[in-house]
């Protein structure tokens, strides 16, 4: 299996800087087996960034960091997966700050993610616990739960496609009271992660979807998560938009699987 490394610059930089950016990675990035960078700029930077893309005939694929689960109609001012189609190759799904911000409830995170397979696009399913919901021993139902309904309308053969990523909302680096989860905290929900996969889809399903981690990781912290096992490749916030600090990511996932 891969190991990937997503970048999710959230509402940052201009469409302008997101194109300077990426020519400072295009410069100094060797693709390297077995390791797939993915970047999920803004909606309005998704276009220029696939054109310099393919001009540069970059290995670096795209991400959508969010969309309307309807293919086309009166949804004014969203921007649909079918839309997408082409651009990117993979689509975050119910990530915590959709979810608790702009209220993505179970029924929408169902719906994007069949909208974004229906497009050959490979849903990322974030999933994760609060704070609060940690502290009360929540975090197995939690998973649970967020899994059941996020996969519930992907067909058993389109499970392949798909991408989980586990982000603890408390370790998120927005959440003013961030701390870092411990290895070996992460390794615990990805094992409950891989235990909940294989119950119900079974061993060969649960270990073909990489599993990644997502929560304020920097390239001091991203090796002692990529070697936990089960740990397929991380979502990197805040350290994916200083240039330098992505590619040291980038350098260890090379370095963590050769
Ligand atoms: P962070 O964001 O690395 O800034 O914590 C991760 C994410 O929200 O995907």
């Amino acid at each position: 299996m891969k190991t990937y490394v997503v970048g999710n610059w959230k509402m940052n930089l201009s469409v302008g800087d997101a194109s300077v950016y990426l020519q400072r990675i295009l410069k100094r990035y060797k693709a390297a087996r077995g390791v797939e960078v993915v970047i999920a700029p803004s909606t309005i930077a998704i276009q220029t960034l696939a054109l310099q893309l393919a001009r540069n005939k970059s290995r670096i694929r795209l991400c959508a960091q969010n969309f309307h689960q309807k293919d086309y109609g009166a949804y004014t001012g969203e921007v649909s997966v079918a839309q997408l189609k082409g651009l990117v190759g993979y689509a975050l799904v119910g990530h915590s700050e959709r979810r608790y911000i702009f209220h993505d409830s179970d029924r929408d995170v169902r719906e994007k993610m069949a909208a974004a397979i229906r497009a050959g696009i490979r849903p990322i399913l974030c999933i994760g616990e609060t704070e609060m919901e940690r502290v009360f021993g929540e975090t197995a139902d939690v998973i649970r739960d967020q899994l059941l309904g996020g996969l519930s309308e992907v067909s058993r053969e389109d499970l392949k496609k798909c991408l989980v990523a586990y982000e603890p909302v408390w370790a998120i680096n927005n959440n003013k009271k961030a701390r870092l989860a411990s290895p070996d905290e992460v390794a615990r929900s990805v094992k409950m992660i891989r235990g909940q996969l294989k119950a119900l889809y079974g061993k060969d399903v649960a270990e073909e979807i990489p599993v990644l981690y997502g929560g304020s990781v920097t390239a001091a912290t991203a090796g002692g998560y990529l070697t936990i096992p089960g740990v397929n490749g991380l979502l990197v916030g805040g350290a994916s938009l200083v240039s330098d600090e992505f590619l040291s990511i980038i350098g260890v996932a090379k370095r963590v699987r050769e």
